[in-house]
């Protein structure tokens, strides 16, 4: 059966962005192998993931999950089974909510920030795909430089992550694609 789990949690002290990136590398190459996909979101304190795949893979993976100390406050928005997967393209794509996603934020919850502890499963669902579009759009400039195929459709102009000096060089566009 195939399912996807959304779930919210805070970081520790200490996560920073090598942290994060050892988080993002280790998921790209984990999810890969057992067929997993999805979407990691993090602005530096709160991470909103979804993870897709086999309903098995999925549990172990998220009580593996649940017990890495380098986050807390673990909490499922939701988790159901999907006739098809939103990330088919992506073992861990990842994500940046930052102050130009603003209006986002607003879009699907009460107050402008990013808090999807507050939001209901199918507004923080509909959030990540959007947040995901514009990572798309984040990671273009090195889908070309490195002529590989980026396969999606892309927005310009590329809006500023918060993690922008990792993005400007492409280090995360080189993790993202499964
Ligand atoms: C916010 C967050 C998201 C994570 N996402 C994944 C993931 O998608 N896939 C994964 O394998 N590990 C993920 N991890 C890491 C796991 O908690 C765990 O450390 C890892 O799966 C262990 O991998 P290993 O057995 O290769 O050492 C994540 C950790 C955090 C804190």
């Amino acid at each position: 059966m195939l399912i996807r789990l959304i779930y919210v949690s805070t970081s520790q002290d200490g996560v920073d962005l090598d942290e994060f990136k050892r988080i993002l590398l280790q998921a790209q190459a984990n999810n890969e192998r057992h067929d997993l996909t999805g979407m990691l979101a993090f602005n530096s304190k709160i991470f909103l993931q979804a993870l897709e795949g086999d309903r098995d893979q999925v549990n172990d993976l998220y009580n593996r999950i649940a017990r890495d100390p380098r986050h807390r406050a673990v909490t499922i928005l939701s988790c159901k089974e999907i006739q098809e997967r939103h990330w088919f393209n992506w073992s861990m794509g990842f994500a940046a909510p930052n102050a130009d996603n603003r209006a986002l934020f607003l879009k699907y919850s009460q107050k402008s920030a990013f808090n999807p502890y507050a939001m209901g499963c199918d507004a923080a669902e509909k959030m990540l795909m959007e947040l995901a579009n514009t990572t798309i759009a984040m990671t273009q400039p090195q889908s070309q430089a490195s002529g590989s195929a980026a396969g999606a459709p892309l927005a310009a102009p590329a809006p500023q992550p918060p993690l922008s000096s990792a993005a400007s060089t492409g280090i995360f566009a080189r993790f993202l694609k499964k």
